[in-house]
């Protein structure tokens, strides 16, 4: 009798084993200031990001465990401003194939400086609906009420969370959940410093559970048209800032001359161009270069008139210049078509 108890009671707990298998996340680390450094716990400024591992990473906050079987790898470790074209195909390309394994979720350690332009990179690259959350943080590893701690708990939480499947890539910064489409870094300094203005945040996390109150309509991830797998380089877009004054085309023919195939113009207000710049560009649209219309403000959307748009203007709608840029040069490996890149800024 006392030994089927026994096995009434191993059944019943590998049972239970089986039942609360916890899901696996994978911690890519590129670096940042969640693992930046300096030789003083009050300097929040001055450091170097992207200087501790992955492995110090996950050994710092060991409650992670209780949330997933964590594996960790190191995709790069530099500070954010530093990103390039390449470190975004290998991101995306081993995110996928994370994502086709047994993989329940990809946590993304980032610096936050650029945190939005990737995560919006991987929102229209990666094709899996299995969550995919960036996160960083404001305060150096090293500072008195560091933020990357509580911020990677909340990230591996999210990742881990059946609920954050098909939501697009998001990012997970100080308690908040934000879509990668709508996010935009909105203080230098403080620990809120992530909000999205036209969009509002997707949910929120509280002591590891997670609460959805927001979806993001745009379409995203499996729905996106865009295959990095093949790439090993992107098309060359940049950014033209708007501004009193701009009287001067020189840098729009530089770029053009220099191998740019896109260009972004932050415009002021509602995406108008000074007239010079706008002449200057009228003339390169002619010669092949594609240009999209964003606006330096924060929150809105653009209006590019009729006669703009005959002419190949192109309107990005709401999206800031730098989630233009990643969306014009991934519309560049499909087509030059000024019509089909506007239907690609309507849908996406
Ligand atoms: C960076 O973007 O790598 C530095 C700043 C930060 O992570 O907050």
């Amino acid at each position: 009798m006392k030994k089927m108890l026994m096995c009434a009671a191993m059944a019943l707990s590998l049972g239970a084993g089986i039942l609360e298998a916890k899901p696996k996340v994978a911690i890519l680390a590129t670096g940042g200031t969640i693992a930046g450094s300096i030789d003083s716990s009050i300097a929040t400024t001055g450091y170097t990001a992207g200087v501790l591992g992955v492995d110090t990473l996950i050994k710092a906050v060991p409650q992670i465990q209780d949330l997933a079987v964590i594996s960790g790898d190191q995709i790069a470790n530099i500070d954010s401003k530093d990103m390039t074209n390449e470190i975004w195909l290998k991101l995306a390309k081993e995110v996928n194939r994370l994502l086709k394994s047994d993989v329940d979720g990809v946590v993304i350690t980032h610096g936050t400086d650029t945190m939005e332009e990737t995560a919006y990179f991987l929102n229209l690259t990666v094709k899996s609906d299995k969550p995919v959350v960036l996160v960083g943080a404001m305060r150096p590893s090293t500072a008195i009420s560091a933020d990357g701690p509580k911020n990677l708990y909340n990230a591996v939480a999210l990742a881990a969370n059946p609920q954050a499947k098909n939501k697009g890539v998001m990012v997970a910064m100080n308690d908040r959940i934000q879509s990668a489409r709508g996010v935009v870094k909105t203080h230098s300094l403080n620990v809120n410093a992530f909000s999205s203005p036209d969009m509002g945040d997707m949910g929120y996390i509280v002591d590891g559970k997670v609460f959805f109150y927001n979806t993001n309509t745009k379409l995203h991830t499996k729905k996106s048209p865009f295959d990095v797998s093949k790439l090993k380089e992107l098309p060359k877009v940049d950014i033209l800032y708007s501004y009193a004054n701009d009287g001067s085309g020189v840098a729009a023919k530089a770029l053009f001359e220099n191998g740019t195939k896109g260009i972004v113009v932050a415009g002021t207000g509602a995406g108008s161009i000074h007239d010079y710049q706008k002449d200057v560009l009228k003339e390169l649209l002619k010669k092949g270069l594609n240009v999209a219309v964003s606006s330096r403000v924060v929150a809105g959307r653009v209006a590019v008139s009729d006669t703009d748009a005959k002419l190949g203007f192109i309107d990005t709608g709401d999206m800031s210049p730098q989630k233009a840029r990643v969306l014009l040069m991934l519309a560049l490996t499909k087509t030059n078509d000024p019509k089909k890149i506007q239907e690609y800024f309507l849908k996406y």
